[in-house]
């Protein structure tokens, strides 16, 4: 468990290896509620720092090099919470594209959503579907947008789908693999991610990216979201740097 660092941020970047970057990060973007509670604000005033770490993040995966990023924004579970939090947090969503849209796209950012996107409000959906539209054609860093995602449908929904071809007479039963199924998910053509960040001290998954991580690194911190600084990426990521992935085999 990672939790505070002396060094600057500049002196911890030089520390990562620039030609072994993880290609795809995943973040469970956590603690937001215990952060305002923390400093006697309501919840919605730690969602709206983390937004702030979300600026911060985004540019800071893009300046190194990373081509994938994907945020937790908005969980199936999450309608859950009292309908003005959910309002807070779409509007944050809203406030986020209208400010940041310009900026991405002039960064090469890519948007893309994972999640059933049919099912948010009218406003941020049609802000979201601006967004993806505009920025199509980028290339530079995938940011995936979790919302309304939930990995457990994510995976019904993939078998649905696929169940929908054989049905149709597309393929036969048989010639369903793994690699067939992972066409059907919501990140299909993307690299499952290398590295999966959750702060807040929290150590679960949540229904996140369950078909994806199963070869994924795990890194932990203690810091609550809003706390959350691109000392902190650079940190996971020269952490991960350290690790030795055998996926299932032995050391090569
Ligand atoms: C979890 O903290 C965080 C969320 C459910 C929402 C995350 C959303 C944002 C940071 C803002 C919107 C996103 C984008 C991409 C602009 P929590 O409320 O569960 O914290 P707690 O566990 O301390 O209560």
């Amino acid at each position: 468990m990672y939790n505070e660092d002396t060094k600057s941020f500049e002196e911890i970047k030089k520390e990562i290896d620039l030609d072994r970057l993880p290609q795809h990060i995943a973040i469970i973007m956590d603690g937001n509620g215990r952060w305002a509670k923390g400093k006697m604000l309501p919840r919605s005033a730690g969602h709206k720092a983390g937004v702030e770490r979300v600026k911060e993040i985004v540019k800071a995966a893009g300046d190194l090099g990373i081509n994938y990023l994907t945020l937790y924004a908005f969980s199936t579970e999450n309608w859950k919470r009292p309908k003005d939090e959910v309002e807070s947090l779409m509007n944050l969503l809203v406030l986020y594209i209208r400010g940041e849209l310009n900026n991405l796209h002039k960064n090469g950012v890519k948007i893309k959503v994972l999640g059933d996107i049919e099912k948010i409000p009218l406003l941020p959906r049609r802000e979201i579907n601006k967004a993806i539209k505009k920025t199509k054609d980028n290339d530079k860093l995938i940011l995936n947008i979790a919302l309304n995602y939930g990995g457990r449908y994510e995976i019904t929904r993939a078998a649905q789908l696929v169940a929908t071809e054989v049905k149709n007479g597309m393929i036969d039963v048989e010639e369903i693999t793994p690699d067939i199924f992972k066409k059907h998910l919501y990140t299909k053509e993307q690299p499952d991610p290398d590295l999966l960040i959750r702060p807040s001290g929290e150590l679960r998954i949540s229904n996140f990216l369950l078909f994806q991580i199963a070869y994924t690194e795990f890194w932990f911190s203690d810091v609550y979201w809003p706390d959350f600084t691109k000392s902190h990426l650079c940190r996971a990521i020269i952490d991960f740097q350290k690790r030795v992935r055998r996926y299932g085999g032995i050391k090569g």
